[in-house]
C-alpha cells in the first residue's frame, strides 16, 4: 500500500480518537480543516453528548471526520475481587475527600445507543478498538458508504478485521499511548509499529494506518515507506491548543522523555501506555488481582475525575506514547505544517 491508497482526505494523517473529553469540537474540526482526518474519541461519552459534540463539529467544517468507539467486551465479574479492590483503593480516594470508593455506576447497553447515534448521525469515517463490529453492525455503517477502520496490533487481528470487512486497519505499535487494543486469543502482541506496519502490509490485502510514537515528517515518512497508507497521531495533537488536555497534563508531556512512559493496568484492567505516576507505580503490586477492563476503569473513574479537577497528576491516567522529546505547544495547523516540510 503506499499513501496514494489513502482515499478520505488531502494529508494521510489521522488526529488519533482520544476518549476522555480531549477530542473537543475545536480539535477534530481543525484537523479536517487542515487537511487531515479528526477523530472524535467517543468511547466514554453518553449518547446526548456525543451528540451535541458531533453536530458541533459539522459546525466547524464540511470536511469528513471519524468517531470512534469501545467495542463492549464481557469482563468476568468477581464480586470478592472487586471488594478487595475497593480495600486498596480506599486510601487514595481518602485523600482526595470521599469517605468510601463510589459504587460502581454504569450503563451496559452504552455502545448500542452511542452507535444508533453515529448511524443517524451520517459521520464520514467510524474506527474502533478492543474487537470487531457485529456483521448487522457492520453492515449499516456500509450502507452508508461510511469508511470503517478496527485497530490491530498483531498480523491476525489485523486479517481477522479484514475478513470482518474492515476498510483499513490502524497497526497499533507498541510505542503507542492510551489502551492496547489487543482481542484476539488471549494474546497481547508488543511489536514496535514500523515492524508491524510491515508484517501486515506484506501479509494482509489491507490498507494499513500506523500508529504509536509517530510525531514528526520524518517518522511518518518511514511509516509510509514501510507500507503504511497513512499515520494515525495522538500524543502530539494532545499538546495543540484545540486539545482539550489540561495545563498541567500538557506540560508533562512536554517534559517527558519515552522512557518516562510505562505499560499500566491499575487504572483500567486493560493495559495502556502512560506517564507513570505515584498511582500507576503503587498500583503494580496488584496487577495480577485487577479486575478486569472495565471494571476497574468504572471503580477508578470517579477518583481520577476528582484529580483531574484538582489538578493532582499523581492520581489521573496521563495517557501517553514514546515520541515524547520533540513534542511542541501549537495549533494544529502549525503542527500539521511541520508534517508535510
Ligand atoms: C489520551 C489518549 C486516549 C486515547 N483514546 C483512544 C480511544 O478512545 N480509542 C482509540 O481507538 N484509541 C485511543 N488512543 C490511541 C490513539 O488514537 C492513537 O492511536 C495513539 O495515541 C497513537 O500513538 P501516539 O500517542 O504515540 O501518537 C488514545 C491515546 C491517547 C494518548
Amino acid at each position: 500500500m503506499t499513501a496514494s491508497r489513502w482515499p478520505l482526505t488531502k494529508l494521510p494523517v489521522i488526529q488519533g480518537p482520544m476518549a476522555g473529553g480531549y477530542t473537543t469540537a475545536e480539535l477534530v474540526a481543525a484537523v479536517s480543516n487542515g487537511g487531515g482526518l479528526g477523530s472524535i474519541g467517543a468511547g466514554y461519552m453518553s449518547p446526548e453528548s456525543l451528540r451535541t459534540l458531533i453536530q458541533k463539529v459539522k459546525d466547524l467544517t464540511t470536511k469528513p471526520f471519524a468517531v470512534n468507539l469501545f467495542i463492549p467486551t464481557s469482563p468476568a465479574v468477581d464480586l470478592p475481587q472487586v471488594e478487595r479492590m475497593k480495600k486498596h483503593l480506599l486510601p487514595y480516594y481518602r485523600q482526595l475527600g470521599f469517605e468510601s470508593v463510589p459504587e460502581l455506576a454504569y450503563d451496559p447497553g452504552l455502545f448500542q445507543k452511542q452507535f444508533a447515534v453515529v448511524l443517524d448521525e451520517k459521520v464520514a469515517a467510524f474506527s474502533f478498538t478492543f474487537g470487531t463490529l457485529k456483521p448487522a453492525e457492520m453492515s449499516a455503517l456500509k450502507s452508508q458508504n461510511v469508511f470503517v477502520m478496527g485497530t490491530a496490533t498483531s498480523v491476525e487481528e489485523a486479517e481477522y478485521l479484514r475478513k470482518h470487512g474492515c476498510d483499513a486497519v490502524v497497526a497499533q505499535g507498541l510505542e503507542a499511548g492510551g489502551h492496547r487494543g489487543s482481542f484476539l486469543n488471549g494474546k497481547f502482541p508488543l511489536v514496535p509499529a514500523l515492524e508491524l506496519v510491515r508484517e501486515i502490509s506484506l501479509k494482509v490485502k489491507v490498507p494499513v494506518i500506523a500508529a504509536g510514537g509517530i510525531v514528526t515528517a520524518d517518522d511518518l515518512r518511514k511509516m509510509l515507506e514501510a507500507g503504511a497508507c497513512a499515520v494515525q497521531i495522538g500524543t502530539a495533537f494532545l499538546v495543540c491548543h484545540e486539545s482539550g488536555a489540561a495545563q498541567e497534563y500538557r506540560e508533562l508531556l512536554l517534559k517527558g522523555k519515552p522512557e518516562d512512559t510505562e505499560l499500566i493496568k491499575g487504572f483500567t484492567g486493560r493495559w495502556a501506555r502512560g506517564l507513570a505516576n505515584r498511582f500507576s507505580r503503587e498500583m503494580k503490586v496488584y496487577d495480577s488481582d485487577v479486575p478486569d477492563y472495565p471494571i476497574q476503569h468504572w471503580l477508578t473513574t470517579p477518583l481520577r475525575k476528582k484529580a483531574q479537577e484538582s489538578g493532582r497528576t499523581e492520581f489521573q491516567s496521563l495517557w501517553s506514547g514514546q515520541g515524547l522529546g520533540s513534542l511542541r505547544p501549537c495549533s494544529v495547523a502549525d503542527y500539521l505544517a511541520t508534517l508535510t516540510q
